[in-house]
């Protein structure tokens, strides 16, 4: 059975905390909130607990777990951290921002995929922070939705997706970016973005100087979560580009910043970029119920765009 218990961080409830401390430390697993998405916890030194992520989800197990940390300090046990990253982390922890980091031996395999680097990142989430910090261990997390199912950003879609996969999910109310976290790859001389995400390309780059993001076979060979079919409702999801010509579909669903110049069945639209980020997943979740197409309008690349473009291309299969 999977228990949903409410938190509220500014009136932390140590009964909650304690709740699941206990079950993480006994193997077993925790869905909690993030800035990004709801992750599904277990602990991150323990490799039942990473076979158990892994079964929950039905997620290959060579697609590596990121570690969730309370603090950059606390990341030294579990990766070589560099002058490089401490600059990023200082400049972006708490935030949406994974640093794929040298790993110590005591990450297991299991929760690397078989690397020798692992992924480390701090949320700034409150509830996230109070947990991590009640642990005396890091919290290996990917997102809490069965593979290859839109990301969940809100307690009640871990709840429906992971119901008796998970012991507890603890509810900080919704998740505030929407789409998962920048992977950013820095073992290497030059730094390498995996996966785009809540902390931009510019953004990076203001600090690092050009960055890399490569597409296709490098890409795949380095992330090895990104070979996989992603963020997929159970309808189909077409791209509309507004201005290229488009086969618009006899009934259909839409997402996006403006009216089509067809009728849709039913259309969800957002006011800018970040609330396009915001409502995505979650938007997918509920135009699916519809059993029609989704089309979605190709927004602008810049910034968490970028990411959003990621997410499009993999919804609709086309990555
Ligand atoms: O925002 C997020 O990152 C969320 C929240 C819960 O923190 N987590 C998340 O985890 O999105 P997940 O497992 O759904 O995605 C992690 C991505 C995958 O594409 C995985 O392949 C990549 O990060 N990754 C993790 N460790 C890696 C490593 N050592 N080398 C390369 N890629 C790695
Ligand atoms: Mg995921």
């Amino acid at each position: 059975m999977t228990q949903v218990l409410p938190f509220d961080p500014n009136k932390p409830n140590r009964a909650v905390l304690n709740r699941a401390v206990k079950l993480l430390s006994d193997g077993r697993l925790v869905a909690f909130p993030t800035e990004t998405v709801y992750g599904l916890g277990g602990n991150g030194w323990d490799s039942e607990a990473a076979k158990r992520i892994y079964a929950a989800k039905g997620r290959p197990s060579d697609n590596p777990l990121i570690l969730h940390f309370p603090s950059p300090e606390a990341v030294e046990l579990s990766a070589d951290v560099s002058d490089r990253a401490k600059k990023l982390m200082a400049r972006f922890w708490p935030g949406p921002l994974t640093l794929v980091l040298p790993a110590k031996p005591i990450v297991p395999l299991a929760v690397r995929g078989g690397l020798d680097t692992v992924g480390c990142r701090m949320p700034s989430h409150p509830t996230a922070r109070a947990l991590l910090s009640a642990c005396p261990f890091p919290l290996a997390a990917p997102s809490a939705n069965v593979s290859g199912r839109p990301s969940p950003t809100d307690a009640a879609t871990v709840a429906q997706d992971l119901n008796g996969r998970v012991d507890l999910v603890i509810d900080g109310g919704p998740c505030s970016v929407g789409l998962e976290s920048t992977v950013l790859d820095i073992t290497g001389d030059a730094p390498v973005l995996l996966r785009p995400g809540g902390v931009s390309l510019e953004e990076l780059e203001s600090v690092l100087g050009p960055v890399a993001f490569p597409r296709g076979a490098l890409e795949l060979r380095r992330s090895p979560g990104t070979r996989y079919r992603h963020y997929a409702p159970a309808v189909a999801v077409l791209l509309w580009k507004a201005d290229e010509p488009f086969d618009w579909p006899s009934q259909f669903c839409f997402m996006g910043q403006s009216e089509p110049p067809v009728r849709p069945a039913r259309q969800i639209l957002f006011d800018d970029l970040a609330a396009f980020a915001h409502g995505y997943f979650a938007g997918l979740r509920d135009l699916e119920r519809e059993n029609l197409p989704i089309v979605v309008q190709w927004p602008d690349g810049s910034g968490i765009g970028r990411a959003l473009q990621d997410r499009l291309k993999r919804s609709a299969g086309l990555e």
